[in-house]
């Protein structure tokens, strides 16, 4: 490490930082550090690495051509965040120029760019990938809700000082509404177990409610749960909207953080619904390809299927059991974002009560905006 002065630097990108963090913190365990060619093959067809261990996600840290042509020399690569601060060094064995729409095709079942997974391939990944072994130069710290940041182990220790053995994780990317809560109760219930919400906080898919008022809105909700019931912790990962094949790396990631159930809902992990083309990924293909894995991966799949608002009993009910011609409700994202915009009303059927003013906050009604104007210039340059 005394030569890393002369190393040559990579900055990392927010994905690569997150992965990072997973790795340092164990929970990519088994993996210590990013794919070689042989493992990152392997685990696009197979969804497994080259000793079979089942890993179905491509984790890979991807370089330009300048950078390998200075590693050639020095061997090793200082990774550096964005403010140009090293938190480690990759001592490099193997870089390689992936093909990487053979590689959206086999994680994402698509090449189409309108999926985010496939535009971030496709359009922002740096065409070499390196691998080697990695070297972190202090524990990752969080200055943003400290309390609810765990590693795997700091979150197994807290399980164990609760006494909860048999604990279901609830793994989301938005503010929570009404069905999330139903799935989160329910789930509990039928796993007879302590409830892990784990939201994921590193990246999402873009356009996404920003972490911070996520954040703010799942600590709102959290006395809603019955006491003892439920804690909350922040999932440090960059999310691939990959759908089922994500779904199952979610268990396996959740596995490591001690977990004994994950919740499953129609569609998990994927990419918001574009209009006027097929949805990415079948409602159930998640579900079915956790349950053919759950033994292996050593979690059990609570899964739901599509749930909906019923006015008529003013409950959540699961649609394919509502019967035909009674009427039912649910808001899509898109239409939430629009409301939210628009300052529209927010249904409590829809938005718990206690989520409501977090959002509010966050998206205050058009007449309660405003906006600052900032001139920036050297001293002189007419700002005055
Ligand atoms: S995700 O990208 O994290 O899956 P989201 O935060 O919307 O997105 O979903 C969290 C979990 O709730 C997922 O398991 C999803 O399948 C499930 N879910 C969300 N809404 C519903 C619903 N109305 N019915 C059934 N499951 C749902």
């Amino acid at each position: 490490m005394r030569d890393a002065l002369r190393w040559p630097s990579w900055r990392l990108t927010r994905r690569q930082l997150c992965d990072l963090e997973m790795l340092a913190c164990g929970g990519f365990a088994p993996l210590a550090t990013f794919l070689g060619q042989e493992d990152h093959a392997s685990v696009c067809e197979s969804m497994r690495l080259i000793d079979g261990s089942l890993w179905p996600m491509p984790v890979t840290l991807d370089v330009s051509t300048e950078t390998i042509k200075a590693v050639e020399a020095s061997g090793s690569l200082a990774l550096r965040d964005a403010e140009g601060v090293m938190v480690a060094a990759i001592h490099v064995t193997q870089a390689w120029q992936p093909d990487l729409r053979a590689e959206a095709s086999a994680v994402f079942a698509t090449t189409d760019e309108r999926h985010p997974g496939v535009e971030y391939l496709l359009r922002r990944t740096n065409p070499w990938y390196v691998t080697g072994r990695l070297e972190v130069l202090q524990p990752f710290s969080h200055h943003d809700f400290p309390d609810l940041c765990h590693t795997p182990a700091s979150l197994r220790a807290e399980f164990a000082t609760r006494g909860w053995t048999r604990v279901v994780a609830f793994n989301t990317r938005n503010p929570m509404h009404r069905a999330h809560l139903e799935l989160t109760l329910r789930g509990a219930a039928q796993a007879d177990a302590h409830l892990l919400v784990h939201p994921v906080v590193g990246e999402t898919q873009p356009g996404d409610v920003d972490r911070y008022t996520r954040v703010r809105c799942y600590q709102a909700l959290m006395p809603s749960y019955p006491t003892g019931l439920a804690m909350l912790s922040l999932l440090p990962l960059a999310m691939r909207m990959a759908g089922p094949r994500e779904a199952l790396w979610h268990a396996v990631i959740r596995k490591n953080y001690g977990v004994t159930h994950v919740i499953v809902g129609r569609d998990p992990a994927g990419p918001r619904a574009i209009p006027g083309r097929a949805p990415f990924y079948r409602p159930t293909e998640a579900k079915q390809l956790l349950e053919q894995h759950e033994d292996e991966v050593g979690v059990k799949v609570i899964s739901f299927s599509q749930m909906v608002y019923v006015p008529a009993t003013a409950s959540y009910e699961h649609e394919d059991s509502v019967a035909t011609g009674t009427a039912r409700q649910q808001i899509s994202g898109t239409e939430l974002r629009r409301r939210l915009a628009a300052g529209d009303d927010l249904p409590e059927w829809f938005t718990p009560r206690a989520v409501a003013p977090e959002l509010r906050r966050r998206f205050p009604p058009r007449s309660e905006r405003g906006f600052g104007i900032v001139l920036t210039g050297l001293s002189g340059a007419g700002k005055s």
